[in-house]
């Protein structure tokens, strides 16, 4: 099994503000679609509940919350980060958030998919976990210009971890 993690992050590494996305970019979505259609994605009740749509389709969702009682109709429910990890029914996992989750997980993850806006909101108020970038090797870069539907610029980028 191999642990991936996808977050979209502006300049300054922050992740959402009020339980929201910092921006709606649609390239984004698109490629975070393309990216965890078919595998098991492992998010925190928080980003969950911020789905306008929900459970994600295509994709076994799996939720984790302290919560003993919450339950959602077509979600895997765990109550530990572990208990996520194994309960994952395909090959490649894909951690999605949010900023406790993904905090908790870092140390688990092989893949990093970003998504770098360029871009700063004073608002946020949710980061990614500070991590050393020298553990990581760039093995992937596409960058993208704005448009008319997306207005700030970004790059996706791929980070496999060093190996010992
Ligand atoms: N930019 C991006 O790519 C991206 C992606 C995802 C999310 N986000 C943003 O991130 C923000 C949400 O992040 P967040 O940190 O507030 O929330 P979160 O990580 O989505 O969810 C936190 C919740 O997960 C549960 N949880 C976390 N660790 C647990 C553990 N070890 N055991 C059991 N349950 C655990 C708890 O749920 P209970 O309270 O139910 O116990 C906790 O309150 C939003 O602004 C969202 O839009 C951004």
């Amino acid at each position: 099994m191999s642990v991936h993690a996808i977050v979209a992050v502006a300049s300054d590494w922050a992740i959402g503000r009020q339980g929201e996305l910092l921006c709606h970019l649609p390239a984004d979505m698109k490629h975070f679609k393309e990216v965890t259609m078919g595998h098991s994605i492992v998010m925190g009740r928080k980003t969950f509940e911020s789905f306008p749509r929900r459970p994600l389709p295509g994709r076994q969702n799996i939720v984790i919350t302290r919560n003993r009682q919450w339950q959602y109709p077509g979600v895997t429910v765990v109550h530990s980060v572990e208990e996520a990890i194994a309960a994952a029914e395909t090959e490649d996992v894909f951690i999605i958030g949010g900023a406790d989750v993904y905090a908790q997980t870092l140390p688990l993850v092989e893949v990093l998919h970003l998504t770098v806006i360029h871009a700063r909101w004073a608002c946020a108020d949710a980061y990614f976990p500070t991590f050393d970038m020298t553990e990581w090797q760039e093995v992937e870069r596409e960058h993208h210009t704005s448009d008319h539907r997306n207005a700030y610029e970004f790059d996706f980028i791929t980070l496999k971890r060093r190996q010992p």
